[in-house]
């Protein structure tokens, strides 16, 4: 699907946010564990959640999904060993949080993903899972995966040498599934939705922190169910229409149920840094994560440096950064988020090939990038290449706010893994996007 956005400087609106998906796939999963009756309101209907619940649902759980409503139906009988291969589509959550929880349970399954979760690193997860006492064989160290029976051993510590809430979350549901304890310690404090939801459900579980990162241990925990649990929205999906709403020339535009958990909204603090024009109202807490209202004008920006430990609270919005660096005044230096090179797709290359094309000044390094902004609008029409990403996709159809002739996408299916609503939100605020 190629998509074209025309060019537009006039944003004004409010919209709802979408669910999450971090969240969307944490609870599917850790609700078929709890395996009691639970619904769930705010799913995100993305391609990604889809996945892992069919996956869930191919090992034994019950899931009934209707749009943003889903149900999870207590099974009576144990998880199965599926019939086939299991497809987690283009999911790195969905695999690696997968393969912590079936490498606890007593079945065999081997986990495939599209072309590009058949490329992405599957050890980071695969070796602490090994070390626990699992068996999940993974022999390019990409997907397929092949997990059998194993047996987690008691008081495991990991000290991740990357800072992923994947991987934490993969070992700590290996745990949670064995009820065993187990201790991860992370450099840089990453996303916990996980280790929030295990203490929604009444299971214990510490933080502790140490020195920019944290020390999270998971007690012996048999979770009690709750009749319902509410996703808040995405705070990567809303990161779009933030930056829409900074960029476009006029703007005035309110976005709705906002997650808004410290570990995830670093973009705010960053581009409030930046001199945006950014207000949060209507705070609150859900399901025990903090949700809320975003409201955005049109802002002049100023470049600054990035780096260190704000990136893990970044990761997925540095795409879309990029652009506002792309019409900041003056340079944005981003260090430190090497991880983006085996993200959906090699995201520095992706970025850096989409600014070449609208004719953006910048510097590429291993693990980050410089962007010399400029204030004025981009006079090429440009075609970008969105390497099938989702987040590279929506973050040049977003600069279309600031190209005089609009911008053209290639590739653009993805979106619907993670944001199916984009186009619609998108033209509810004002801007107009097609398949071309
Ligand atoms: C996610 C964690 C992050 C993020 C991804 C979702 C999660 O990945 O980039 O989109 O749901 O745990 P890493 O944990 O690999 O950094």
């Amino acid at each position: 699907m190629n998509l074209l956005a025309k060019s537009n400087s006039i944003l004004s609106g409010e919209v709802l946010c979408p669910g999450d998906k971090s969240i969307s796939q944490r609870i599917a999963i850790i609700g078929s564990l709890i395996n009691e009756d639970i619904i769930i309101k705010g799913f995100l209907d993305g391609e990604d959640p889809i996945s892992t619940v069919l996956a869930l649902n191919a090992i034994g759980s019950s899931i009934n999904m209707d749009g943003t409503n889903v149900q999870i139906l207590k099974r009576d009988q144990p998880f199965i060993s599926p019939e086939s291969d299991v497809d987690l589509g283009n999911s790195g959550t969905g695999i690696r949080l997968l393969m912590g929880l079936i490498s606890s349970l007593d079945i065999n399954a081997t986990l495939i993903g599209d072309e590009s979760l058949s490329k992405r690193p599957m050890l980071r997860v695969a070796n602490p899972l090994n070390e626990m006492g699992a068996k999940v064989v993974c022999a390019s160290g990409s997907p397929p995966v092949k997990i059998e029976k194993g047996d987690i051993r008691d008081n495991f510590l990991y000290d991740m040498p990357v800072a992923s809430a994947q991987v934490k979350s993969s070992i700590i549901l290996s745990a949670l599934a064995a009820n065993k304890k187990v201790t991860v310690i992370e450099k840089h404090t990453t996303r916990n939705h996980t280790e929030r939801m295990i203490n929604y459900f009444g299971g214990t579980i510490e933080h502790t922190k140490k020195d920019s990162g944290s020390i999270i241990t998971l007690h012996k925990s048999e979770l009690s169910s709750r009749p319902s649990y509410e996703v808040v929205g995405d705070f990567s999906s809303a990161a779009f229409l933030i930056v829409a709403g900074v960029i476009a020339k006029e703007s005035n535009i309110l976005i709705r149920n906002v997650g808004l958990n410290p570990t995830r909204c670093g973009l705010i603090k960053v581009l409030k840094s930046m001199g945006a024009d950014i207000e949060i109202i209507n705070q609150s807490i859900t399901c025990n994560e903090e949700v809320g209202d975003v409201s955005v004008k049109s802002s002049k920006l100023k470049g600054i440096d990035i780096g260190g430990d704000i990136i893990p609270n970044i990761i997925d919005e540095i795409p879309i950064l990029s652009i506002a660096a792309s019409f900041a005044e003056g340079v944005t230096t981003i260090k430190d988020a090497e991880e983006l090179r085996v993200k959906e797709s090699d995201r520095l290359a992706a970025i850096s090939d989409g600014l070449s094309r609208i004719e953006i000044k910048h510097e590429l390094f291993d693990d980050g990038i410089k962007i010399q902004g400029k204030s004025d609008s981009i006079s090429v029409f440009a075609e970008i290449d969105s390497f099938g990403d989702h987040r590279i996709a929506m973050s040049f159809l977003v600069a279309s706010l600031r190209a005089e002739r609009g911008i053209f996408v290639k590739n653009c299916k993805n979106i619907f893994t993670s944001f199916p609503s984009f186009l619609e939100s998108m033209s509810q605020l004002g801007v107009n996007i097609d398949e071309a």
